[in-house]
């Protein structure tokens, strides 16, 4: 198959017929398919499920070192759920805080705290000064963006490749500017790319020497056990910024939105000692504690490391299908068309498609009108804007393989029309 970039007027006039009958046919059909939401599915939920029945009114909530998880108390979380989130992060009980049901909930409570009252180091609360800055790897999570947006802290976009985001640049920034106090990454199965950060990028991260005393690194590690087709290692950034000197300058978090249950996991903190005492002494204004009984819920449910490396191959059982489906159809349609290209992680919960630039929006709409709903162009970027109108998030979780399938060759026969409009508009 011939690249559309190396076809003839007529050439490119006869494939646009071919593909708007196909559209034409799509359309007729009034479908009604969502490839927008990064949820996991019912099947995933249901799966959970026996995790319901570990507590009833039998139940003694007690915790192995006596704590009534009924009760007021333990504000940094139950230490036996401590143990269990900390070894999921890589780190000690006092280097880990076990908190409400959603990571996102304590990230911007960091943010806020920060904003209002500083972190450990501040001279001053970020919110005092006339504009702070935060490194935005992009493309990213629109949730990290929209805090920035709503505290007005100016977003520096950088780009990310296969190993991360561009260390060249944040290093010019982080160490030049006192007003740049923190970064967002997402380092295992990134969303919306599916990359890992590499050991070089982890290591110049960790070795930063901040023009900001009190820079910080919120390091959303999500997906940190979300393989699909197989492990891919991560180090422990806690650990390599000790060995740099800068065991301060990161905040770790994780939860279990897609481990159990999205909506009513356990989130995680992880950060240095004298981090977690500082955050403690914030934190004990605002909650007497979290609850407790979802900690131990989950702590007996899940059981030990290996019970969660099993419930994690149970949905990587249920989720490969989903993402062979979108390989095999993007594979089927667009490989060597010069119609785009899309990323093949390994793990996570996104595939992500780089359109021809200038054509993301119009597949969009295409797509659209076809009855098919995906994230936004521009989702992966500050303020909803991608300047190169490039990428699109696919999220293949949530939907039975069934819908996805057809999804897809609507995504593809889409992405090739824009293609064909814009390189006619160009003729
Ligand atoms: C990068 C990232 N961080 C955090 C979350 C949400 O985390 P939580 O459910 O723990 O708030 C998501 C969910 O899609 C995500 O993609």
């Amino acid at each position: 198959m011939k690249r559309y970039q190396d076809m003839t007027a007529k050439e490119l006039a006869d494939a646009k017929a071919v593909l708007l009958e196909r559209y034409q046919k799509f359309k007729d059909m009034k479908l009604s398919l969502n490839i927008a939401r990064g949820n996991p599915s019912v099947q995933q939920l249901d799966m959970i499920m026996p995790m319901m029945d570990v507590i009833n009114s039998d139940t003694d909530c007690r915790d192995k070192y006596g704590t009534d998880a009924r009760n007021y108390g333990a504000l940094l979380g139950l230490q036996e759920a401590r143990e269990f989130f900390g070894e999921l992060l890589g780190t000690k009980l006092e280097e880990t805080i076990v908190v409400g049901a959603s990571s996102i909930n304590f990230m911007y409570d960091c943010l806020s705290r920060a904003m209002l009252k500083g972190v450990l180091g501040s001279d001053k609360p970020w919110g005092k000064y006339d504009k702070i800055k935060f490194i935005c790897p992009v493309p990213g999570y629109d949730r990290h963006f929209g805090m920035c947006e709503f505290f007005g802290i100016d977003m520096i976009q950088v780009q990310t490749d296969e190993e991360g985001p561009d260390m060249d640049v944040i290093r010019k920034y982080v160490e030049n500017d006192e007003t740049v106090k923190g970064m967002w990454c997402i380092p295992k199965f990134s969303n919306p790319l599916g990359i890992t950060y590499s050991d070089r990028v982890v290591k110049e991260l960790a070795n930063l020497k901040p023009a900001a005393k009190d820079f910080r690194i919120f390091w959303d590690n999500s997906y940190m056990v979300h393989h699909i087709y197989g492990d891919v290692q991560l180090l422990n950034i806690l650990d390599e910024c000790k060995k740099a000197g800068n065991p301060d300058m990161v905040y770790m978090f994780g939860s279990t939105s897609k481990i159990t249950m999205a909506g009513s996991g356990i989130g995680f903190f992880g950060a240095s000692e004298a981090n977690i005492k500082f955050t403690e002494s914030q934190v004990k204004y605002e909650t007497i504690s979290w609850d407790k009984m979802n900690m131990l819920r989950h702590v007996r449910f899940l059981k030990s490391q290996g019970g969660v490396e099993n419930v994690m191959k149970k949905h990587a059982e249920i989720l490969r299908p989903k993402f062979d489906a979108v390989f095999r159809v993007l594979s089927r349609e667009l490989e060597g068309k010069g119609a785009g290209t899309w990323t093949r992680p390994k793990g996570g919960y996104f595939i992500t498609f780089m359109a021809n630039d200038g054509t993301a929006t119009r597949i969009n709409e295409l797509v659209k009108a076809c009855g098919v709903t995906m994230t936004g162009p521009g989702a992966t970027h500050p303020f909803h804007h991608d300047p190169d109108d490039r990428y699109l998030r696919i999220a293949p979780s949530f939907p039975p393989v069934e819908e996805l399938e057809p999804a897809m060759e609507v995504f593809a026969v889409c992405a090739q029309i824009a293609t064909i409009e814009q390189l006619e508009a160009k003729a």
